[in-house]
């Protein structure tokens, strides 16, 4: 009787304590959901235009649907809805100055005629330093990679500081104390270019059209251009070998290309285009902005193409309709993984984390300076060398001339 008292008592135990459990977890979940910066709910959150028919298909990375992760993390991201209106209206003025240069990011490695092989282009924002230095340190550093020249900028804007309710909070004093911060940035690296519009998501485009007018007036002769996000991991020895096949002289924009999408006509979307902004049902072949790379030819038909474009509060698809206006088509690479693909993970989930599978791919994206970090050491240190596999865990049949 006792006994089977005391076992009531343990029963009843169990249930109470699975219960507060349980409703922990649910609370922990529920409070969590608004905030929460994972990949997987930011994707769910901010969906991109929608996707047509690929032209190549991605490989099953996973049970989870492909949700996309959001191009740039935190600064530049709208606050509140998009004011068609005013955009429209100032979209005439698109040359603003160049306050910080780097002139002679282009001249080689002192040899004379020695231009880099490879430029490596960032999109960053100022407060942004952490994943600067990690992408300094890891994949973008400068030098020479498999004998090939490597050179990089990061792409600023002015920062503007803007409260959850879209007011201006940034004061004077702030900007002249950021400005002063990316000028000593700038003369420790000597990798900043910074403009003079503000740094926000839709003024991206912006930053496309000064960085490729930058590029071909700066860089003229260089051989290619990888132009990305901050938040991507590159394997630059891949890159080094898919381009190793490819003549600069011609036109060649290679990427995660996105193709039949459709403009999103949902007013909550931070992608909402208006039809009288953007009238056709798709949008031409664009390669995601998270990371492309493309011929020195490319860089200059592009700079002048651009130039003459209406602006589009979309840069990727701002670019895809330059290539249009050129005839061009993106190419699809299978390697360069802008949407789709979870982060890896960290720390507590390391047993699933396979090093392999990047070492098949080019591009990356979503990742902390802390994912970038061990991205690196995991392809460069011991473990990397012990990956067994010879063929791409998740790429399929994989060719890098495909
Ligand atoms: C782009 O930058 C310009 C110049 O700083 C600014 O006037 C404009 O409001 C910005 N546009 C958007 C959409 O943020």
């Amino acid at each position: 009787m006792r006994r089977r008292l005391r076992l009531r008592r343990d029963a009843s135990l169990t249930l109470l304590l699975s219960t507060a459990l349980g409703l922990l977890l649910y609370a922990q979940r529920d409070g969590a959901a608004p905030t929460t910066s994972s990949p997987h709910a930011r994707g769910r959150a901010a969906p991109r235009p929608t996707l047509g028919p690929r032209t190549f298909q991605l490989p099953d990375v996973g049970a989870a649907p492909p949700a996309y992760e959001e191009d740039t993390p935190a600064p530049p991201t709208p606050t509140g809805s998009f004011d068609f209106v005013s955009y429209l209206r100032a979209k005439d003025q698109r040359r603003f100055p160049l306050l910080i240069n780097q002139p002679h990011k282009c001249r080689g490695d002192g040899t004379p005629g020695a231009q880099p092989d490879l430029l490596i282009a960032v999109k960053s924002v100022a407060a942004d330093f952490e994943r600067r230095q990690a992408v300094r340190q890891t994949w973008g550093a400068e030098g020479r990679v498999q004998g090939s020249l490597i050179r990089r900028v990061f792409l600023l804007g002015v920062p503007k500081g803007t409260g959850t309710d879209g007011t201006v909070t940034m004061g004077v004093g702030i900007r002249t104390h950021w400005h002063d911060l990316l000028r000593a940035e700038s003369r420790a690296y000597e990798d900043i270019l910074l403009w003079a519009f503000d740094d926000t998501f839709f003024n991206l485009t912006l930053k496309e059209i000064h960085f490729l007018a930058w590029a071909s007036a700066f860089c003229p002769d260089v051989r290619f251009v990888f132009k990305g996000d901050a938040d991507v991991f590159v394997h630059v020895g891949n890159l080094l070998e898919f381009l190793a096949l490819r003549d600069p002289g011609q036109d060649l924009l290679a990427g995660d290309v996105i193709v039949q999408a459709r403009p999103i006509r949902a007013r909550t979307s931070k992608y909402y285009i208006p039809e009288a902004v953007y009238g056709l049902p798709a949008y031409p072949a664009y390669a995601g902005g998270g990371g492309f790379v493309l011929s020195g030819a490319t860089l200059r038909r592009l700079a002048s193409a651009c130039a003459q474009v209406e602006l589009f509060p979309i840069d990727d698809v701002f670019l895809g309709m330059c290539l249009q206006r050129l005839r061009l088509t993106p190419e699809p690479h299978p390697a360069f993984r802008t949407f789709g693909i979870s982060q890896p993970s960290a720390a507590p989930h390391l047993r699933t984390f396979d090093p392999c599978f990047y070492r098949e791919l080019v591009v990356v994206h979503g990742l902390s300076a802390a994912d970038i970090w061990l991205m690196w050491h995991l392809l460069h240190g011991p473990q990397g060398l012990a990956c067994a596999h010879s063929q791409p865990v998740a790429a399929g049949p994989f060719k890098w001339d495909s």
